[in-house]
């Protein structure tokens, strides 16, 4: 066996025999003509036999491309040498493969010819394997792609999705799918975007994998392996060498692209539905929400708005123009704001201007013959923008340029970018042009599967995915749909909603080219969080989906989009009281807080049941306590991919306790919210991380000792609790976000067992690209506390007050005060955000 190896650091292991794993015949290849390259090299490699053509045509000739970046990041590019399969195009994902990033963790790489499964490779940290597919022959078919590394037993995965699932992954019975699909959060199925990024804790240790691919495919966990099984393209795999979950994904971010800023405004709670039957009826919601003292920063309009759930109109009758202008002013005198929703498909009628430009325009998705390919959704027959199409960009940027003079919204939604489509293939095609549908237009049914054309591979793959369609072509735009660049569907399908996301946000940076916009998208692809922010799509009004919310909203932060949250009080069926009531005491900690229904469901929005809007008052009141908190993590996710939500074995990687707990979460690293996810419940068993802890409330101390403890949970409360270490800006909160962060400053100091902490305020504007920042880096050795960093954001806001937590009592009963809860308050002070400054606590 022939060892060769590209690595910063020394070899010379001896290999194990590995056996193949594989249940195909499939040869693997052979390498050759191996050539040093800047910081790797590169082989050919050649069919080792004959070929298998297990699902396609196995291709003779492949080039692989190594290269190790900075010790931190393997990229291992295995490509067909005639270059005819599909890459996902540097103007869509933007790879930077170039990194600047400093090391974290050594890698290396090693690779082998295996006797029976050809080339084969392992990635590397220090001594410990970490990606291993000696043993297990590459597959590389025209529409199938195979790649199998060894995992330990019972490994602990997080990521790849999107779909409802356990936060850590089954390792031994999963098969993540991944195709773009307009599906209602079915529990282990795939969902509305694509992310093939993992990590893995590994004795406390952290790294990641993420194959750039734009393909359907399957990611199976099983047999302690991990399984790539992909219909085409190329394997563009990179390696992340952690060691700390944060540095996996601040290289995962650096690569496929840095969340975007958020106007700070996002970080405040919002409320939608869809179904308001009038903008009366969405000026009561709003006017009910500030009678029920209950903060609403953005109030939103669903479809509704809509001339016959047409784009860019709006219904004369019950949402007419003129009045929208009103409720967007009024919103806005209270500084208060206003998003509403676009979607992808445009009416297919000869007499709707959108359509009609996009025709002239050549902006839409083709039939093979040239015509328009019609899907049907919400407005009946529909036509589809085709992103890759020349003129797509300026066309949809006239579209959304003429709707912003009419309504200049703070906010746009767009949704059903999967493209969702509710016939299979081309329906509308054979209708005559001028069938304008009759409203309410009700979507005929679904057309049932066709027989699939088993002659068509880019219809029905030999590979069938675990798509739960009956065909891939099923709910979306059909696969042998062709794109202006003469792709089809099949190899692109995944990134319909990521372009569209960036085509969107591209005209919104144009319009107000100096203020960040607020885009929240559906579909997501890797790099889609430098675009959009992310809601989980359609949930149910449900206990188990309350509880699913969170492993959402955590993988979310390893796919680098960081404000995200799931519809509070579930969008389909009836919610109830008591759900609503302890779902908006998660949800008011969701990074993204937005209250959403679906239009045959009772109302929810959280005035409506004297215990809810009492629960929503108390939740969010922490929430907007901590906004200065939220801020400066939210500010940290565009700077190193950071998520602002977090699961506790983020920060605690050692603790084996916390590898599968996705029922708590931590907001940055010093808040743990642990709420009741079960009907009927009134305390919680939750696990208390080995480190001291403070209740939010009381500021008793809770020592935590690596073990779960009982804690009361009446209706009304959640438990959160500030993590010894640590010092946490916060500020009063106000009825808006404006407000809140204009108000001066409480610095809570949660000492640590050994009566020290540190913690970090990000100050800008909150709203332009280029406001000027401070990063003021506070610390505290229990005696003073010190505030110095980088200065440059003009502020009037002062530290007013200082409360200082500590567990016993160490400076002479300083820190007892008369209820026995061990802090010591300072204030009346007035120190300034704008300099440095040093205070003595006692
Ligand atoms: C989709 C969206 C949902 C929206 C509805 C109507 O189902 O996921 O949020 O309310 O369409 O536009």
């Amino acid at each position: 066996m022939r060892v060769l190896a590209v690595s910063l650091l020394a070899f010379g292991a001896a290999y194990a025999q590995y056996s193949s794993s594989s249940s195909h015949p499939c040869p693997g290849y052979t390498t050759s003509n191996v050539l040093t390259i800047r910081n790797g090299f590169t082989a050919d490699l050649t069919l080792s036999g004959s070929p298998c053509n297990v699902y396609g045509n196995d291709i003779n000739d492949l080039v692989l491309t190594v290269t190790v970046e900075e010790n931190n990041k393997v990229n291992v590019l295995i490509e067909d040498a005639a270059m005819k399969q599909y890459q996902i195009p540097q103007s869509v994902v933007s790879l930077n493969r170039n990194s600047s990033l400093h090391s974290f963790a050594d890698l290396s790489f090693k690779y082998t010819d295996h006797p029976t499964a050809g080339f084969g490779f392992q990635v590397i940290r220090n001594d410990t394997i970490l990606f291993d597919t000696i043993g297990h022959p590459i597959v590389f078919e025209d529409q199938y792609l195979e790649l199998t590394s060894n995992l330990p037993k019972d490994a602990n995965i997080y990521g790849i999705g999107e779909g409802p699932d356990t936060f850590r992954r089954d390792v031994n019975d999963t098969i993540k799918t991944l195709w773009n699909r307009d599906a209602a959060n079915p529990y282990k199925q795939n969902t509305y975007g694509s992310h093939t990024v993992y990590m893995e804790n590994r004795a406390g240790k952290f790294h990641g994998a993420y194959l750039h691919n734009s393909h359907g495919m399957d990611i199976v966990l099983a047999n302690e392996t991990i399984q790539y099984r992909v219909l085409g393209g190329v394997l563009d795999m990179h390696f992340f060498g952690g060691p700390s979950a944060y540095d996996v994904i601040n290289s995962y971010t650096d690569l496929v692209g840095r969340p975007l800023p958020i106007p700070a405004a996002t970080l405040g709670f919002q409320n939608c539905r869809y179904g308001y039957k009038s903008i009366d009826e969405v000026d009561q919601v709003i006017a009910n929400y500030s009678a029920a003292n209950i903060p609403l920063e953005y109030m939103w309009i669903d479809i509704d708005y809509m001339d016959r759930t047409r784009d860019f109109t709006f219904d004369p009758v019950n949402f007419p123009l003129p009045r929208i202008q009103q409720t967007l002013a009024n919103l806005h005198s209270k500084k208060q704001k206003m998003v509403m929703m676009v979607d992808p498909a445009i009416q297919r009628n000869s007499t709707y201007g959108p359509y009609v430009r996009g025709v002239e325009s050549n902006a839409f998705v083709k039939n093979a013959d040239g015509s328009v390919y019609v899907g049907q959704v919400w407005p009946g027959y529909t036509a589809f923008p085709d992103w890759f199409a020349t003129n797509a960009t300026s066309y949809w940027h006239n579209e959304l340029s003429m709707f912003y003079e009419q309504v200049p919204l703070d906010g746009l939604w767009i949704d059903m970018n999967e493209a969702a489509s509710f016939c299979t293939g081309s329906c509308g095609s054979g209708v005559a042009e001028d069938v304008v549908p009759k409203f309410p237009w009700t979507v005929t049914p679904a057309v049932p599967p066709r027989i699939p054309n088993v002659n068509n591979t880019y219809l029905v793959p030999k590979y069938s995915i675990h798509n739960p369609q009956t065909e891939i072509s099923e709910k979306s735009i059909e696969t042998i749909a062709v794109h202006a660049n003469g792709v089809i569907e099949y190899h692109v399908h995944n990134l319909y909603g990521h372009m569209m996301a960036k085509n969107t946000r591209a005209f919104l940076n144009d319009l107000r080219p100096n203020v960040r916009p607020f885009l929240l998208g559906r579909s997501t692809f890797a790099g889609s969080g430098s675009y959009v922010s992310h809601w989980n799509g359609d949930n149910n009004s449900d206990w188990d989906e309350l509880y699913f919310s969170i492993s959402s909203m955590l993988d979310f932060g390893i796919f680098g989009i960081p404000l995200v949250g799931s519809d509070i009080c579930g969008f389909f069926s009836n919610t109830t009281e008591q759900l609503c009531n302890r779902w908006i005491e998660v949800g008011a900690f969701y990074p993204f807080s937005r209250v959403h229904n679906g239009i045959d469901s009772i109302p929810q929005e959280l005035y409506r049941w004297d215990s809810v809007a009492e629960s929503a008052r108390r939740a969010l009141g922490v929430r907007y306590a901590l906004l200065p908190y939220y801020y400066t993590k939210a500010s940290y996710s565009t700077i190193n991919g950071s998520p602002i939500a977090r699961p506790l074995i983020f920060e605690f990687p050692a603790d084996t306790n916390v590898l599968d707990n996705d029922s708590q979460f931590m907001i940055g690293e010093a808040i743990m919210i642990s709420p009741v996810l079960f009907e009927n419940d009134t305390s919680v068993e939750a696990y208390i991380p080995n480190s001291l802890w403070y209740d939010w409330y009381d500021h008793s101390v809770v020592v935590g000792a690596g073990k779960n403890a009982t804690l009361d949970a009446p209706l009304n409360h959640v438990n959160v609790h500030i993590r010894g270490g640590n010092v946490v800006p916060t500020q009063t909160p106000q009825m808006s976000v404006e407000d809140t962060l204009a108000g001066d400053y409480t610095l809570i100091v949660a000492l640590d067992s050994n009566f020290a902490a540190t913690g970090t305020l990000y100050l800008d504007d909150g709203v332009t690209y280029n406001s000027t920042h401070s990063i003021i880096k506070f610390y505290s050795d229990g005696k003073t506390l010190v505030a110095n960093g980088t200065y440059s954001h003009p502020v009037t806001n002062v530290v007013e007050k200082i409360i200082v937590l500590a567990n016993g009592d160490y400076t002479g009963n300083k820190y007892v005060n008369p209820n026995n809860t061990n802090e010591l308050i300072l204030d009346n002070l007035s120190l300034c955000l704008t300099e440095s400054w040093n205070i003595n606590l006692f």
